[in-house]
């Protein structure tokens, strides 16, 4: 398992991919490309130590986050199940900032760059404007793992607001606290009244923009709270395959860091002119040993040029 051949892919075929997928939009994310910035705040929980040294988790900051759907879409449907919905947040101050991607499925679709790659590729539609579906059978046979995550989200009714809904970290990222001890922690965010979720007849009610909408009516009510959880590891836990939960991870012991209210809308232009960089992490908290976080950070930043 952590012996995997070094990566044939780079970033930037990733990114163009995911580009060519979602059918070439000018000047959008290449990825969760419709969404809303937001501000709030962050306060530190009191066992915030034990776990990351970090400042970023053990000081109270501003929060500049933005909500998104997955996809490279601009004009995706709110009311789409077959796709994830994204929160990003970035806490702490100038000296000691880190940015959190999170994203409503515990697992990524791929295991490596090069499977990720093929995924997308096999992905990319036709002169009919559709994927290939006899390709797409043929991948995922050959690749299994690479439907963990639509399996998960198929498994889960519609989420009814961005505010009631659990988003992960997916990467296992070696904390270290106060004593100087590391460990793996997986992050999650829960919000404070639960998950909250649509029947079929009721998704079919809702609007093409109804996640955004209710994100608003949420701020003003401020409901818009998240406990910022670690998931805590054990010996043997898988973490370099992006694909695998830990084995019972759901009742894995967790520790609470903090938590982030939201407290009000953000012209977009503050989410738009940077990306949120997942390897902006200060101490305390470091870059996920896996190849699919390494790639990261170039393909945020290839993606933000082509977007300008
Ligand atoms: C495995 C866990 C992952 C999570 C949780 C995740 C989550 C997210 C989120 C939430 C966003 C929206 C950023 C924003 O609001 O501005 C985003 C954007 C993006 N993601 Fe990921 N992502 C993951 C993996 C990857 C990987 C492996 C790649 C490519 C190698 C990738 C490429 C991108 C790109 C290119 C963007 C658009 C960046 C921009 O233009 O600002 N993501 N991702």
């Amino acid at each position: 398992m952590s012996e995997l051949p070094p990566p044939n892919t780079t970033p930037a075929a990733i990114v163009d991919a995911l580009k060519a997928v979602a059918g070439n939009p000018p000047k959008v994310r290449a990825s969760f490309a419709k969404g809303r910035c937001v501000r709030g705040t962050y306060t530190q929980s009191e066992s915030a130590g034990e776990i990351t040294r970090s400042p970023s988790f053990t000081r109270p900051s501003r929060v500049l986050a933005r909500f998104s759907v997955g996809g490279g879409n601009l004009k995706v449907a709110d009311t789409n199940n077959l796709v994830l919905r994204g929160f990003s947040f970035r806490l702490g101050d100038e000296a000691h900032r880190s940015d959190i991607l999170v994203e409503s499925a515990p697992v990524h679709f791929a295991r490596t760059l090069d499977q990720m790659l093929a995924f997308l590729e096999a992905r990319i539609p036709g002169a009919d404007g559709k994927p290939d579906a006899e390709k797409v059978k043929a991948f995922s046979a050959a690749n299994p793992e690479t439907l963990n995550q639509a399996h998960y989200i198929a498994a889960r009714r519609l989420p009814a607001s961005f505010a009631g809904t659990t988003y992960w970290g997916v990467h296992a990222f070696p904390a270290t606290n106060a004593a100087g001890e590391t460990r793996f922690i997986k992050f999650k965010l829960a919000p404070v009244g639960g998950d909250v979720t649509l029947s079929e007849d009721e998704a079919r009610t809702k609007s093409a923009d109804f996640l955004h909408e209710d994100l608003a009516r949420k701020i003003a009510a401020g409901e818009v709270r998240f406990n910022v959880m670690a998931l805590l590891d054990r010996p043997g836990d898988p973490t370099l395959d992006v694909t695998l939960r830990w084995p019972d991870e759901d009742k894995r012991e967790e520790m609470r860091l903090g938590t982030i209210v939201i407290t009000s809308l953000e012209a977009d232009d503050a989410c738009d002119g940077s990306i949120f960089n997942p390897a902006h992490l200060a101490d305390g908290i470091g870059h996920p040993p896996d190849e699919i976080f390494a790639a990261r950070r170039a393909a945020y930043a290839i993606s933000l040029a082509k977007r300008r």
